[in-house]
């Protein structure tokens, strides 16, 4: 039995946070502890409380008088764009053949693959990312790597292989048949083995031709427990090609409708241009809009409008989208989402932001058992927070009067320094290996 009492300031949410001063959603404890034992959430409560729930030879890793949260949740990015984060000048179109189209042959090469992979995941626990949703290349050998990667850590992933089939180079491009048969083979392979879950991952429609829809759609049919990811209405001039490829969809949106692929297992990258109809649909069949903010902002794409969304209770996450997002860390992405909302007179509040991360993410995933709260039976999949790891920080937190405009703070200012610890079901990850092992004392 391996068993640890992890102590701090424990905040972990319930629901979403409805107003500023919503003090039901979520549940924060002061003088707080999470016990945990094989890897999952035994139960947490007030330290004193918890202490005597275990024995008492526990290791104790005290975090005092930092933030526990539960790990954060990033649903969209892509690990073959690691190393091209930052590639200048263009937009969605032009950025993906001038350097993204390049980037991604190199994973035909499996080394390559497996040396990115690792990088990519050590990236995300660096930032206090424990669960990511990922396209990997066309190349199978790209999907073995990042599973093998997150295996290897111990992490819940989420993946699959991209399905091209048109509009990229050849060497990029599968074929339906070809698509068809190396996504099935991956899903034997990985789906539900350890922590890991496949995504059906046509790329969009503008790479792939009818016939190779038709064979997502018979991928979605016959595996309802993976998941489907792609991408939707990012740029105007993505949205003018891509319907004139289906010239008998309605829009967009109808496009992925007609080849079955909405469900609420369906999540659809950016979602920015949306008409009512679209967005109303998304509502009704429970596939989820994702938001993200720095690749938005990056690409010059546009601005997500969260409020049409929740006006017909349609369901959206937060997501770095790596490489067009700037960065693999979800404080600074939301702190992109809060003005992108912000310039169109919307509010995200300190603890919404936090929820989405965490809870909200997890929702979306349908993975709230498991991950995104700190509850009895989860996986222990923790994040601890310093709230003065920068200077300028800790000159502004001598200021602060409130939790949430300590939330505030680590979100407007914070960073990869941020993050004191990352542990991944029950096991520290940052410090593990080095001389300045996460402290433990009584
Ligand atoms: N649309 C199709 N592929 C991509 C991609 O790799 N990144 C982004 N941001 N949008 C896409
Ligand atoms: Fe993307």
């Amino acid at each position: 039995m391996n068993e640890v009492l992890i102590r701090g300031r424990v905040l972990t949410f319930l629901a979403e946070p409805q107003g500023i001063d919503d003090t039901t959603s979520y549940r924060y404890i002061e003088d707080g502890a999470v016990y945990v034992r094989d890897g999952k959430i035994v139960d947490i409560g007030a330290y004193g409380d918890i202490r005597k729930l275990a024995d008492a030879g526990i290791r104790i890793a005290d975090h005092r008088p930092n933030l526990i949260l539960p790990g954060f949740i990033d649903t969209h990015l892509h690990f073959p764009q690691t190393q091209v984060i930052a590639s200048y000048g263009a937009q969605l179109l032009e950025w993906l053949n001038t350097y993204i189209f390049v980037e991604e042959q190199k994973f035909a090469r499996a080394a390559h693959a497996a040396e990115v992979a690792d990088r990519f995941m050590d990236e995300l626990l660096s930032n206090g990312t424990t669960t990511a949703v990922a396209y990997c290349s066309v190349h199978p050998e790209s999907v073995d790597a990042y599973f093998a990667a997150a295996e290897a850590r111990g992490m819940c992933m989420i993946g699959g292989k991209v399905m091209m089939d048109r509009n990229a180079p050849d060497a990029l491009c599968d074929t339906p048949q070809r698509g068809y048969d190396e996504t099935k083979r991956l899903i034997a392979k990985w789906h539900g083995r350890g922590r890991a879950h496949y995504a059906v991952s046509p790329r969009f429609a503008i790479t792939s031709t009818p016939e190779q829809m038709e064979m997502s759609k018979a991928l979605v049919a016959e595996h309802p427990d993976c998941y489907v990811q792609t991408h939707l209405s990012e740029n105007r001039d993505e949205i003018a090609f891509a319907t004139s490829l289906y010239p008998e969809a309605k829009d967009y949106t109808d496009i992925y409708a007609r080849y079955g692929l909405l469900n609420d297992r369906m999540l659809l990258g950016h979602c920015i241009h949306m008409s009512e109809r679209e967005v109303a649909v998304l509502a009704e069949t429970g596939a989820v809009g994702v938001f993200c903010p720095t690749s938005n902002l990056f690409l010059g794409s546009g601005l997500f409008n969260a409020a049409q969304f929740d006006k017909v209770g349609a369901r959206w996450s937060v997501a770095t989208d790596v490489g067009a997002g700037t960065s693999f860390s979800m404080l600074e992405t939301m702190d992109e989402a809060y003005k992108v909302l912000h310039l169109q007179g919307q509010r995200l509040t300190p603890f919404n932001s936090f929820y989405r991360m965490t809870r909200g993410n997890a929702l979306a995933l349908g993975l709230e058992k498991q991950i995104g709260s700190l509850q009895a039976g989860a996986d222990a999949d923790i994040v601890v927070l310093d709230s003065r790891a920068k200077s300028a920080m800790e000159f502004r937190m001598r200021t602060a009067t409130s939790l949430a405009e300590e939330l505030f703070i680590l979100q407007t200012m914070g960073d990869d320094r941020c993050i004191a610890e990352v542990y991944v079901a029950g096991r520290a990850m940052k410090t593990k290996g080095k001389k300045t092992d996460t402290i433990v004392r009584e």
